[in-house]
């Protein structure tokens, strides 16, 4: 690409596919990142969207309709297969969301305190745009999960009606927190699993027998602790196998570079400049003038030993976003062909807030293209960014609680951003111009091939979809066979 004066460039990547156990991480760079400024426009008015029409969401309506009255819902998943598929049970559509109860007396921001899984079920076929989601309440009876609070995660079909959740078992020990917040003593976080069974017949889906077990805990050393940083984060599991190693099942999550919290020095290949970059920044620059070194995101990835998928071996991270940005979130990887070979997406929900001194980028979904699981991953359209919602960049980053006034209404007005087959991005709305949502958003659908993406705005309604949709494209079991 030509340089934008006043930027560095992006750093080099090859692509090029490790194994999967080797011990190479990728870095999304600062170099990467600052594409994301140097596509940005400077000279927008205040308030309105600085980025590329290719990479911005198209606006959701003010008055959106509420997916169900009674509960909250936002990171929402599928039932799939192990190759991402979505699956249709016996006739019906099946997705998982996280859920809170709305007439708690808790606002919207404490949703993550008492959050469950939930599920929703329609016909296959159904009409996306008149045909609601059934609720069909909560997945696990109260009580039996491993934590205190269900974070995301990913649903598995496997042989016949078994299941496998995966999920996030976090564990809040204070009582004040779960209802003010934040702020208090920090949360035990591990990633599960359930094993159940879904049964569907005409009035629909239910489930049972779930046995849940503990799969792995944070290590210290490649995936930061509650010891090393209360602010820890390792969750969002999501489960899928590589054609290019049969047999073996892998899982991304997301986690945090090993160490105690400020710990950590601004490393060469974390900034990623070029040689003689007029635009970079040094090292010490970095390491003595920002607090850069805070934030240390990254994509972790762990081997199933077994084949019940009940014993787990960490991997090193797949990537690291080290003094760029502290939150790489509900990553998952999908593989596309692409002139006769296969190509591994990543992609990962990033926010505002989460970036590094230095760092300016939106809140939405970012993507990385590599020949393997593990490989150098070359940033989509060089800097990373996939797909955000509307914002000036040129405003300081603000969190969905508070928004500047002066900012785009529809900064937050998505989050949660999940890749399906033919490149639907599922969302769920947060705050559109000060109307909070908890349900979810316009299905909208993003090209992507050779690492570049565009949203498609010729699909649905000037590029937005019906409300919620989750299609399937794969059968289980024949439709009506129940
Ligand atoms: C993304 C997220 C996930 C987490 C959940 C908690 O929206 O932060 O990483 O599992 O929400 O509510």
């Amino acid at each position: 690409p030509a340089p934008t004066p006043g930027f560095p460039l992006p750093s080099l990547h090859t692509q090029q596919a490790y194994d999967p156990a080797a011990n190479f991480t990728s870095k999304w760079t600062r170099a990467d990142a600052k594409q994301i400024m140097a596509q940005s426009n400077p000279n927008v008015a205040p308030g309105q969207n600085s980025m590329s029409p290719n990479v911005t969401m198209p606006e959701i309506p003010k008055d959106f309709p509420a997916m169900n009255d009674d509960v909250w819902v936002w990171d929402t998943w599928s039932l799939t297969d192990e190759n991402a598929n979505q699956i249709s049970y016996k006739g019906w559509d099946v997705i998982f969301a996280l859920v809170a109860d709305r007439h708690a007396g808790y606002g919207f921001d404490q949703r993550h305190w008492n959050a469950r899984i939930g599920y929703f079920f329609r016909k296959t076929n159904a009409d996306p745009a008149k045909d609601k989601w059934n609720y069909g309440g909560h997945l696990f009876l109260d009580n039996t999960s491993i934590g205190n609070t269900e974070w995301s995660g990913s649903t598995r079909l496997m042989q016949g009606n078994k299941i496998n959740v995966f999920y996030t078992a976090t564990t809040f020990y204070d009582v004040a927190e779960r209802n003010a917040g934040g702020g208090g003593i920090a949360p035990d976080a591990a990633i599960a699993k359930a094993l159940g069974n879904i049964h569907a017949n005409q009035n629909g889906v239910t489930f049972d027998g779930f046995q849940h077990t503990k799969l792995l805990e944070p290590d210290g050393k490649l995936y930061q602790n509650k010891a090393q940083n209360p602010g820890f984060a390792f969750r969002d599991p999501y489960t899928f196998a590589d054609p290019a190693h049969p047999g073996k099942t892998f899982m991304v999550f997301e986690g945090n570079t090993g160490g105690t919290r400020g710990s950590y020095k601004c490393k060469q290949e974390d900034l990623g400049y070029r040689p003689g970059d007029p635009n970079a920044e040094t090292v010490d620059q970095v390491n003595s003038t920002t607090g850069a070194w805070y934030q240390t995101a990254n994509v972790g990835l762990a081997v199933a030993d077994n084949k019940d998928l009940t014993k787990w071996s960490f991997l090193p991270p797949i990537l690291s976003a080290n003094c760029v940005n502290d939150q790489t979130e509900r990553p998952q990887i999908y593989i596309q062909n692409e002139n006769g070979k296969n190509k591994y997406y990543l992609f990962t929900i990033s926010h505002q807030f989460t970036y590094a001194d230095g760092m300016r980028g939106p809140d939405g979904v970012y993507g990385f293209v590599g020949n393997g699981v593990r490989s150098d991953y070359q940033p989509v359209n060089n800097s990373g960014l996939a797909l955000g919602s509307p914002t000036d960049l040129n405003m300081p980053a603000n969190a969905p609680e508070g928004p500047d006034p002066r900012q785009n209404g529809r900064q937050f007005q998505a989050y949660s951003h999940y890749v399906q087959p033919g490149g639907l991005v599922q969302s769920f709305i947060d705050n559109v111009d000060g109307v909070r949502g908890g349900s979810l958003s316009p299905t909208v659908k993003m090209n992507f091939k050779g690492g570049v993406t565009q949203v498609d705005r010729s699909f649905g309604q000037n590029g937005l979809g019906p409300f919620g949709y989750l299609p399937t494209n794969v059968r289980v079991g024949g439709e009506g066979h129940y």
